[in-house]
């Protein structure tokens, strides 16, 4: 008789568990794009790609940008799907680059090394 509940709850627990790491499996089967640490070379690679492909002629070389053409890229800011969307249909002055021009495995590398870049440095007088 007393044994009863508690095998009740060893069972639903077992149940609660099965879903827990169900749950995980699920999340770790299909990672989403860009999710994770880049694939190796893959920041060294875009360093590169922002340079030949002309990025750094108004984003800077570490893109950290410029007030007369072109923003700081990263780190953070959009994350991949919208940074494709953008160079691939800019909607103000930056030229379009479609995937003619710049592969989206090249576009993708470019993203890595612009997350690489340092956080900017917060003048000490701003901070609070
Ligand atoms: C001729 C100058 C120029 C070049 C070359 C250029 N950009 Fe831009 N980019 C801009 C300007 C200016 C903006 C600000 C919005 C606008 O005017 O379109 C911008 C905005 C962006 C944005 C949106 C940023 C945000 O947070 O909204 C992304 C992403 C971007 N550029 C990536 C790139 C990449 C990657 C390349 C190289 C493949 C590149 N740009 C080449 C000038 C340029």
């Amino acid at each position: 008789m007393m044994g009863t509940p508690a095998v009740a709850l060893v069972v639903a627990l077992g149940a609660a568990m099965g879903a827990v790491s169900a749950a995980t499996q699920a999340t770790t089967a299909a990672p989403p794009a860009q999710a994770g640490p880049p694939a190796p070379g893959a920041v060294e690679r875009g360093r590169v790609l922002f340079v030949r492909t002309g990025c750094a002629q108004c984003h800077g070389r570490e893109a950290q940008g410029s007030p007369t053409t072109g923003p700081r890229l990263g780190p953070g800011g959009l994350p991949f799907n919208s940074f494709s969307r953008y160079v691939r249909v800019p909607r103000q002055q930056m030229p379009p680059y479609t995937d003619r021009v710049l592969a989206e495995a090249d576009l993708s590398d470019i993203y890595a090394f612009v997350q690489s870049r340092p956080k900017p440095a917060t003048p000490r007088l701003l901070q609070p």
